[in-house]
């Protein structure tokens, strides 16, 4: 069986395609990036995923089925939520969707879920065999938790509220930007957020992701958190790994 698969990542601003070889976690082929629709609703965003798949499809083993990530809750294929993403998201049935447009299997993912599992496989989490967070700064605040391995879905933790306000309105990095915080303004607010989220879940270890995480060294030291927290390491191309990743798990 081969060990390619093709994941891609759809988020806000871009839809984002490669083949993955799974055998060493990294792609295999060259990334292909789309801008994302400006209504993102289902069919427009499947005809941009549609273009990437066709882009390579000579290289796709027809029987092997996609990984594709939403910023969204995802439960047997349906999309629950849609808090960065157009609100026609809540309650598709994103798998039908897709399947029907590129007329082959898919696996739709959630895409902080599909990160760590990319990070605990092959990147920062790898070595880690206790439980892991996965906190993707962006947008949103997207959240995975990862027990010995094994992934447990919809860690909705960006959602949770801190003193009446969900946590992702005051502490991703969409946030910061949108108000123009200095990180010694910002500091602050994900102490407080990651401070809230270790008391709930005692994690071994702290991956953070995000485009935000390669300027990591500028307030991952300052934080004062009982476990280790480490930036991610396969940073923008966590989300299309996990994708294909979790892909060839589904055909096991
Ligand atoms: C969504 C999550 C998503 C995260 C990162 C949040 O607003 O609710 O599902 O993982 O943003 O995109």
């Amino acid at each position: 069986m081969t060990n390619h698969f093709l994941g891609i990542d759809i988020g806000g601003s871009g839809i984002k395609g490669a083949l993955v070889d799974l055998s060493i976690g990294d792609f295999a082929s060259d990334r292909l990036r789309i801008p994302t629709p400006e209504k993102s609703t289902p069919a427009k965003v499947a005809q941009v995923v549609a273009r990437i798949v066709n882009s390579c499809a000579d290289q796709l083993d027809p029987d092997s089925p996609i990984g594709i990530t939403l910023p969204a809750v995802v439960t047997h294929g349906h999309t629950r939520s849609a808090a960065n993403i157009d609100k026609s998201w809540i309650d598709a049935d994103a798998e039908t969707i897709f399947a029907k447009k590129l007329g082959r299997r898919v696996v739709i993912v959630n895409d902080a879920d599909a990160a760590g599992i990319a990070e605990a496989r092959y990147g920062a989490a790898k070595d880690c065999d206790g439980l892991v967070l996965m906190s993707t700064l962006g947008t949103g605040i997207g959240s995975a938790i990862i027990y010995r391995g094994v992934l447990v879905p919809n860690f909705e933790l960006g959602h949770l509220e801190i003193a009446g306000i969900p946590a992702e309105h005051r502490a991703s990095a969409g946030a910061k930007t949108k108000e123009g915080l200095s990180y010694a303004e910002y500091i602050p607010r994900l102490q407080r957020y990651y401070s809230y989220v270790e008391e709930l879940l005692w994690p071994d270890l702290i991956v953070v992701g995000g485009g935000i995480s390669r300027s990591s060294n500028k307030f991952l030291p300052k934080l004062m958190l009982k476990s280790p927290v480490v930036p991610a390491k396969l940073r923008n191309r966590a989300g299309i790994i996990g994708a294909a990743y979790l892909a060839r798990e589904s055909t096991k």
